[in-house]
C-alpha cells in the first residue's frame, strides 16, 4: 500500500496535485446549475459538489471555488434573489456538459453547449430542458471555508423528475434515467443498478431487498 502524506501532496506538482486531491472524496454527482443575471442572460456550469444537508426541510449544499476571481454562478445567485437550480447529467449529454466548465466570457453556456434554457413556472433561475431531473432552490446561508472556498445552502423549491425516476418508497432510480456520476475532474461514469439493504438495525445483518 503506498503511503501518501500531508507533506508529499503539498509538494506535487500543480495538475498532479489537483487530479489527486479531486479523487479523494470517491464518486460524485453531475449537476448542471443554472443560474440568470437580472438582466436575463443565463449561465450554466458542471459543478460535482452537491451534497444532501437534510431532508425535512429538503436542503441541499454545493461548494463554489474561491471567489477571488469572478464566478459567474455565484454572483447570478447573488443578484437574483438565491434562485439556482440543479441538473442532473445523463450520459447522453456528459461532453456538452463538460464543456460548460470552459471559461465562457460574453456569451451563456447554455447557447454554447447546446442546452435549452427552460423558465418553469415563474421561478427566477432556468432549468436545463434536456435534463430528466431538475431542482430549483433558494440560497438560505452561505459558509466560507479556510481556503477560500464557499458552502453554498439552498433549500429546495421545486423537483421537476421524469415519472420512470420515482420507486413507490420515494427513492430515485438514477439508473432508469441513465445518470452519470463523476471522479476526479474529467470522468464521466456509467451507474450500474444499486443493491438496496433498507433501513440498517444492531443485530440484523443486511440482506437485498
Ligand atoms: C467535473 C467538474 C466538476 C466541477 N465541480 C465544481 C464545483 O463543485 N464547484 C465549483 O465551483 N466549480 C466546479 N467546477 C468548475 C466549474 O464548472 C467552472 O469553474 C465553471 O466555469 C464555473 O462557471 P461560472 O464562472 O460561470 O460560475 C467543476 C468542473 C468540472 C469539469
Amino acid at each position: 500500500m503506498r503511503h501518501i502524506t500531508a507533506a508529499d501532496i503539498t509538494a506535487f506538482e500543480k495538475v498532479y496535485r489537483l487530479n489527486f486531491v479531486n479523487g479523494l472524496p470517491g464518486f460524485k454527482p453531475a449537476n448542471l446549475v443554472g443560474t440568470a443575471a437580472p438582466d436575463g442572460r443565463t449561465n450554466l456550469a458542471i459543478f460535482s459538489s452537491v451534497l444532501h444537508l437534510g431532508s425535512d426541510p429538503a436542503v441541499l449544499g454545493m461548494v463554489t471555488r474561491p471567489t477571488t476571481v469572478p464566478r459567474h454562478t455565484y454572483q447570478n445567485i447573488k443578484d437574483n434573489g438565491g434562485a439556482y437550480t440543479l441538473n442532473h447529467v445523463p450520459l447522453g449529454l456528459v461532453a456538452q456538459a463538460h464543456y460548460t466548465s470552459a471559461n465562457f466570457e460574453d456569451v451563456s453556456e447554455f447557447e454554447a453547449c447546446g442546452f435549452t434554457a427552460d423558465f418553469r413556472d415563474g421561478f427566477p433561475a432556468p432549468y436545463v430542458a434536456e435534463s430528466p431531473l431538475s431542482i430549483g432552490l433558494r440560497l438560505r446561508e452561505e459558509h466560507p471555508i479556510f481556503n477560500g472556498t464557499v458552502l453554498l445552502v439552498g433549500t429546495v423549491e421545486h423537483v421537476y423528475l421524469r415519472e420512470e425516476a420515482l420507486r413507490p418508497d420515494g427513492t430515485l432510480d438514477l439508473v432508469a434515467l441513465a445518470e452519470a456520476a463523476i471522479s476526479g475532474l474529467d470522468g464521466y461514469h456509467e451507474v450500474r443498478p444499486p443493491v438496496r439493504f433498507g433501513y440498517a438495525r444492531p443485530g440484523q445483518f443486511p440482506q437485498p431487498l
